[in-house]
């Protein structure tokens, strides 16, 4: 299925910037210096890497996490990435939905903001815990868009959201999944006594902050293809209104689901 977001340069240079202590804190406790890591849908890498410094902070390999992606750009990226860092994980193709390891293989399988993503996230669950060992965990964290807010609203960041939302949905994905995360976990066949959900956001404020986000908005918009002239023209107007507002807020909620398996 196609990926909403594409993997244009501005795309990873957006993900680029996410660590493991404000995309995946709630794993960080789980994480021991022989723990091997699987983290699907890795993108270009730097939360990974983060992963991996942590369990070699503990006095294991960097070597022992492995990060996985479908298509090759963000692989590349990840390992030129690792290449700079000068941390050894291990980067790979590989699809979450038929992943190329054997049963129990790892300890720790993190999927951040990718479950969103595809057209069966549940069979992606069960995937991940098929590859989790006995007493190991699964740990996804998913945004959720209908319940991200900010102010002001002009009418062009209205219809970002209204846009992004309808396109994922055509592409087979649930860009509101923060919320469905339980109920996948549930339908994926884990009983409450194996699953913790919590919730997390991302904040931007007037300044450094509201200033990259409506940028890289503003260049995904335009280079993904994938929306109108016209309708680009006015999400980038909205994004430029919102960015130079004094008060400008906008807030990311995720939700953060952990399976014991
Ligand atoms: C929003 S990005 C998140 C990347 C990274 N986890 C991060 O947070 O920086 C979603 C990633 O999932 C990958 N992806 C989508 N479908 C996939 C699949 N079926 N198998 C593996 N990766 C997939 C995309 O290529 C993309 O890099």
């Amino acid at each position: 299925m196609k990926y909403t977001h594409g993997h244009g340069p501005a795309v990873l240079a957006n993900h680029v910037t996410r660590t493991a202590q404000d995309s995946m804190a709630f794993v960080l406790p789980y994480l021991h210096r022989d723990s091997r890591v699987l983290d699907v849908g890795c993108g270009p890498g730097s939360i990974t890497l983060d992963l991996a410094a942590a369990i070699a902070g503990e006095g294991g390999a960097a070597s022992q996490v492995i990060g996985v992606e479908n298509t090759p750009a963000p692989v590349a990226a990840a390992e030129e990435l690792a290449r700079r860092r000068g941390i050894g994980a291990v980067f790979m193709t590989g699809d979450a939905q038929a992943l190329p390891f054997q049963d129990g293989t790892f300890d720790v399988v993190v999927a951040h903001q990718v479950l969103q993503h595809l057209g069966d996230p549940v069979g992606a669950l069960r995937e991940c815990a098929r590859v989790a060992a006995p007493g190991g965990i699964v740990a996804v964290r998913d945004a959720d868009y209908d319940a991200m807010f900010f102010y002001p609203q002009p009418e062009g960041m209205l219809e970002w959201q209204h846009d992004y939302r309808r396109r994922a949905r055509a592409n087979g994905g649930e860009p509101d999944a923060g919320r469905h995360l339980p109920e996948w976990a549930r339908a994926a066949g884990f009983g409450p006594g194996q699953i913790t959900f919590s919730t997390t956001t991302w904040q931007y404020s007037a300044g450094a902050g509201a200033s990259w986000l409506a940028d890289n908005w503003t260049r995904r918009t335009r280079e993904s293809g994938a929306v109108p002239a016209d309708a680009t023209d006015r999400i980038c107007a909205g994004w430029r209104t919102w960015r130079e507002d004094e008060a400008a807020v906008f807030v990311m909620p995720h939700g953060e689901l952990l399976i014991r398996v």
